[in-house]
Order: structure tokens, then C-alpha cells, then sequence
């Protein structure tokens, strides 16, 4: 932990008021007052002590104070907004002099004390022998009689919570918030949210090396970008890189985890191979940070389809407490960085999976390889290769890491309104340079998205976090997302790009197994699992393009996931399926389907007209 964090200093405060008081730590002079019997509990020396009663053999009472323990001081009563979980802050001093601070939940006054012994012994607390077998009815005594007058309102997660944003081991608030704000939990939190070496080693080591590299830079944004999404009131969502083996990607990973944190056998990154629920309290220990995870091979596909899902959506499933009645959800908005060899899109596709658009725009896949025959790098500041880039970022990250993220914090919380009007303006900057006139409603969603990340970048940069020059994250990002639309062949809908190229595969893979012949055909093979009918021209010698046709259930197979109306509206405005006319209602119409008589078949079929050229065409073909 750099430097004495907001919670330290507010324990020192409790404490000083406690001891002003004289009332010994726990014991205020109001609650003296109110009490009509004194409280048997003093902390001096170093230890707790309990006033014993004792009796003199003359049969006269008198005191003397028993030490139980070493020093366990009782700071604070917490409480949530609601004013639930109620608990106590608790702080320990260890054997070395080094003090731990504790949110103890009352809940687990409940019982024997068992886990409030146990975590108070895990963090330094140390009977004193002489007591016996005492000192746990005193230590638990101590703690339900003490009656601190301090509060502090208790949170069951990170992350933002009204103006404060807090951290398992530190609250970052403005000066002039009042309550302190604290973690409250019954056990040790699992978290990587650790820091190492200064902010200056890691900007440095670490984001000195990301300049000229358009995909690190973006990276490193989007782990900025993560708390501001609830400054801007929107969606979590993520990004995924694309790429073959040993391009950089998990590399790419760290450097953005590095932002939040590190340490421990694994670092920040997450793997994609989790259950549910462990993806579910992962997503919640990532509320309004960064979440990474590598290595999309190792999830399967339909489950990766529901995680995408769920980490965009917010919100863990229902779950029921242990005697049935319903618990709280978790709950997370947050901005994960993926990493694959296949896109997610792909991943949640092969298994049949649908992508609904919503999440296409929330969850972008970029392709990795940036283009400079060095994987995801484009400029590996003077190492030897690639890969001794890759190794040396590794290993910078795995030194530096936490302080980026901490310090961009402290300096948003000091004034929110000037991010949130920063991001809006440079927003507004990075959508006007990124978008084509054309652009589509969901291009412009993607963008706003890139615009985002471009916008935490550059905050980052002139708060000083990133060391980099004005615009870098701009350009950075802009570059992204220029790949990402080329990528995506122009900027119509995603999904009528994607419409169109399944029916294109369906042709070009299974034009001979899947469509039946038009004309009647004695040789013909048997088709099961038909998806219509093509005409072919018999003459060997013509090149007239085969005409295909879809029937309705082909059709529904082939676009399942897709909006299947506006999608087919969209393909015959690009004239990919051909228009008829008809008669409605005594009116002149141009419908997407008509009743044809295919001569192999005895009744007339309903059957979308397939334009071959328009389908297999750049661009939209002849007709677009
Ligand atoms: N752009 C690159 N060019 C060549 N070698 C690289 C490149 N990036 C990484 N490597 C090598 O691959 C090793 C692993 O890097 P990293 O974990 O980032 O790759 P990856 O893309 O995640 O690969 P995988 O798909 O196998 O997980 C590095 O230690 C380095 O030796
Ligand atoms: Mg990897």
C-alpha cells in the first residue's frame, strides 16, 4: 500500500476521539453515561483487559484487571445505507506492531464466535495464556459491549458506491465526503487488487512501452475506461483479441491488468474456464473494474455465449439463500478484455448460439494482428524480436501494477463533473473523426463505444497516469476501431452482413448436398434436410449462374438468431433476395416470397428467389 490510506487515517481519528474521552478504546463518554453499569474493559499496554471482581477473605469485594489478550480496539460501528449489516470496525495489532483493520459483521455474533476468533487470530490477535480458557467469553463480551461512537456505513462490494470508490484495503473518496466508507465481509476476500512499485516505475516500464502500439494502448484504456462507465451511466461490456499462438495476446492482457492490480501465483488475469457462479462472483469482484480473461479455447462455446451474456448484462442469476428465500443477486457493471485464437462471435456461433445485437455492440471483437508482421505489437522499442518484447512487458508487469488504477481514481473523485465533461467532449471528437456519413444506428453504438475508451485514455494522460503524449489514445483507438469496421466489410447492420454470409456458405458449401434440383432428375442423389431448390442451367457450356431458392423453414434455419424480418427486408434492398410482385387487398405490392411451380415437385411452394450475383458480389453485388 503506498503512502497512509483514507481508512488508516480515519482509524487514527477514531482512535484519538476515543482516547480524548478517556473511556479506553471502545468506551466513549457518552455511552459511559447512558450506562448504568461500567464497562470491564480497558485496552493500555498493548493488551485488552477485564475488570475481575474479586473478594478478600474478610469477605470485602474489590477489582483488579486481568490482560486476556493482545490489543484489539473497537473504532467504529458500520452499517449499510439501508441501515443493515450492521458490524463493528475492529482493529488488530499484531505481534510485528503492524495494525489490520477489520469489518466485523454483528451476524456473526450469532453464533459461538468461532469465525470472529479465527479471522481475529489470523490477523495478529494473541490470547494471553494466563487467562485460561477466558479469554474467549471476555473477548466476546468486549466486543457486544463496546459501544463506539463512530460510524461508518459498510459496503458488500468495490467499486463505486455514491461518491466513494473503495478498494478491499482502501477507500478513495473527496475530502469533503463525510461517512467513511469500508469493505465489510465475513472472510478474506479473494482479489488480485494488490499494488506493487511506484506509479512511476509503471509508467516507465509499462506504458511507456505501449506507445506506438495501437492495441496495448487500447487495452490500457479500457482498463481506465471501466469505473467511468457508471460516471456515463451506461452498459459494461468488452473487447476480445483475436489471433493465432504466441501474438501477444495474454501479454496484452496483463498490461492491462497491471492497471488494477497483480501479484500472487497469477497475476490480475483470469482464465476463461470457470463454472458460472465462479464467473459470477469473479464478475462481481470486478464491479466497476476491469476484468481479463485469456484463453476463450478453454471455455465451450455455449458456455461462452451465456457469459458474454451475463458479463454485459449486469446481473448474476436469482439465487435462494439456504433456507429458500430469495437472496440478492450479484450485481456488476464492468469492462472485460478477452482473448482468443477464434472471435467470441465465432466461439458463440459454433455451437448454434445467437448473438443478439444488443451485445454485438457491447462486446467487440478485434482481430489481434496489427498489421506489422509482429503480432499484436507494431513497435517493440528496440528489442531484439517479438517475442523478447512480449517476454520483457511480462515481466515489467509482473514488478509494477495497482498504482495506475488508484491513482486515476483519486484524482476522478476529486472532481467527477470535469471527467464526465471530459469524456463527453473528447467523445464527441473521437465519434466525429471515426465515422463514415453512412455509418448505421449500431456502427454508431460500436463507435461510442471505442469513443469511450479513447476518452479514459486521454483523461488518463492529462491527469498524468499514462506519461503518454496528448492524442495518443485517441489515435490508438481510432486506429482499432478503422480495423474493426474493415473488418466487418463497411458499416450496414452487423447482422444483415452476417445474414448474408450465412446464406452465402450455405450455398457455396452445400449448393449440392442441401438444395434440391428444380427440374425432375433421375440420378438426382436424396437430399434429407433440404434448404430449397436450384435451377441450373443443363448446357455444360453456359456460365449463367445457378438460381437458388430458399423455403421458409431453410430460410428461418440458416438466420436463426436473427430478427428475421427487418434482416430479410434489409437482404432485398440489397437485392440479394429478389422482390415480387403481387396483389394485397385489390393493391400492387412487392413481396419477399412467391408461390412457384417447381417441376419436380407436384404442388406449387412458397419460396424466397435467391440473386446469385447479389449474393456472392462485393459489396452488395449489381443490385446494391
Ligand atoms: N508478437 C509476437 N511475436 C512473436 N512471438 C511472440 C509475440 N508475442 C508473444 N510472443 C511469444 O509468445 C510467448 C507467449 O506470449 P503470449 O502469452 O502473449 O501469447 P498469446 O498470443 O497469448 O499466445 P497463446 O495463444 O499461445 O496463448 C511470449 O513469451 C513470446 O515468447
Ligand atoms: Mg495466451
Amino acid at each position: 500500500m503506498s503512502g497512509e490510506t483514507e481508512i488508516a487515517a480515519r482509524v487514527a481519528e477514531a482512535k484519538q476521539a476515543a482516547e480524548a474521552k478517556k473511556g479506553g478504546a471502545g468506551q466513549t463518554g457518552k455511552a459511559k453515561r447512558k450506562r448504568a453499569r461500567p464497562f470491564p474493559f480497558k485496552v493500555e499496554d498493548g493488551q485488552v483487559w477485564r475488570k475481575v471482581e474479586t473478594e478478600g477473605q474478610d469477605g470485602t469485594t474489590g477489582a483488579r484487571w486481568v490482560a486476556f489478550g493482545s490489543e484489539v480496539n473497537i473504532l467504529a460501528r458500520t452499517r449499510t445505507t439501508e441501515g443493515e449489516d450492521h458490524g463493528r470496525l475492529l482493529e488488530v495489532v499484531d505481534g510485528d506492531g503492524v495494525r489490520h483493520s477489520w469489518a466485523m459483521p454483528a451476524a456473526l455474533l450469532a453464533g459461538t464466535g468461532e469465525t470472529i476468533r479465527a479471522e481475529l487470530l489470523r490477523l495478529g490477535f494473541m490470547p494471553v495464556p494466563s487467562a485460561g480458557r477466558k479469554w474467549r467469553d471476555w473477548l466476546f463480551e468486549y466486543l457486544i459491549s463496546a459501544e463506539p461512537e463512530a460510524r461508518a456505513r459498510c459496503v458488500s462490494s468495490i467499486g463505486w458506491h455514491g461518491a466513494a470508490y473503495v478498494f478491499p484495503d482502501e477507500t478513495i473518496s473527496a475530502v469533503a465526503s463525510t461517512d467513511l466508507v469500508l469493505l465489510q465481509s465475513g472472510e478474506k476476500l479473494e482479489h488480485a487488487l494488490n499494488v506493487a512499485g511506484t506509479l512511476d516505475d509503471w509508467r516507465s516500464t509499462v506504458a511507456a512501452l505501449a506507445l506506438g502500439n495501437s492495441r496495448l494502448v487500447l487495452a490500457l484504456s479500457a482498463a481506465f475506461a471501466a469505473p467511468l462507465l457508471a460516471l456515463t451511466g451506461e452498459d459494461g461490456g468488452g473487447f476480445h483479441f483475436r489471433g493465432g499462438s504466441s501474438t501477444g495476446k495474454s501479454t496484452a492482457l496483463a498490461v492491462a491488468g497491471s492497471v488494477w492490480g497483480g501479484g500472487g501465483m497469477r497475476g490480475y488475469v483470469q482464465s476463461w474456464r470457470t463454472t458460472d457462479n465462479a464467473l459470477e462472483a469473479l464478475a462481481a469482484m470486478h464491479k466497476d473494474a476491469c476484468l481479463c480473461l485469456d484463453e476463450l479455447s478453454q471455455v465451450e462455446s455455449k458456455a461462452a455465449g451465456a457469459a458474454a451474456y451475463m458479463l454485459g448484462n449486469g446481473v448474476g442469476k436469482a439465487r435462494a439463500g439456504r433456507e429458500g428465500q430469495a437472496r440478492k443477486s450479484h450485481e456488476w457493471r464492468l469492462l472485460f478484455l478477452s482473448s482468443g485464437e477464434m472471435g467470441l462471435a465465432d466461439k458463440i456461433r459454433e455451437s448454434g448460439g445467437r448473438i443478439a445485437a444488443g451485445m454485438e455492440v457491447r462486446v467487440i471483437d478485434l482481430r489481434g494482428d496489427a498489421g506489422a508482421a509482429l503480432g499484436l505489437f507494431e513497435d517493440i522499442h528496440g528489442a531484439a524480436n517479438a517475442a523478447i518484447f512480449a517476454q520483457s512487458l511480462k515481466a515489467a508487469v509482473g514488478r509494477s501494477y495497482g498504482t495506475p488504477a488508484r491513482a486515476f481514481l483519486r484524482q476522478i473523485v476529486a472532481d467527477p463533473a470535469a471527467a464526465q465533461d471530459g469524456i463527453a467532449k473528447l467523445r464527441r471528437g473521437f465519434v466525429e473523426a471515426a465515422l463514415p456519413p453512412s455509418a448505421d444506428g449500431q456502427v454508431r453504438r460500436v463507435a461510442d463505444r471505442f469513443a469511450l475508451v479513447a476518452a479514459a485514455g486521454e483523461i488518463a494522460s492529462s491527469l498524468g497516469i499514462t506519461g503518454w503524449p496528448e492524442g495518443t489514445a485517441a489515435e490508438a483507438v481510432l486506429r482499432c476501431f478503422r480495423d474493426y469496421l474493415s473488418e466487418r466489410g463497411g458499416s450496414g447492420a452487423g447482422e444483415v452482413a452476417d445474414a448474408r454470409a450465412r446464406i452465402r456458405q450455405a450455398v457455396e458449401v452445400d449448393g449440392h448436398s442441401r438444395f434440391v434440383s428444380w427440374q425432375p432428375d433421375s440420378r438426382r442423389a436424396v437430399i434429407t434436410k433440404a434448404l430449397g431448390y436450384v435451377q441450373r442451367d443443363d448446357n455444360e457450356m453456359s456460365d449463367a449462374p445457378p438460381v437458388f431458392y430458399l423455403h421458409a423453414s431453410g430460410m428461418r434455419e440458416l438466420l436463426a438468431g436473427l430478427d428475421l424480418k427487418s434482416v430479410l427486408e434489409a437482404l432485398a434492398d440489397l437485392g440479394v433476395i429478389v422482390r415480387h410482385e403481387a396483389v394485397q387487398k385489390g393493391a400492387k405490392v412487392r413481396v419477399l416470397y412467391k408461390l412457384f411451380r417447381v417441376p419436380s415437385e407436384k404442388t406449387p411452394l412458397r419460396l424466397y428467389q435467391l440473386n446469385h450475383a447479389a449474393l456472392m458480389g462485393e459489396e452488395g453485388g449489381p443490385d446494391a
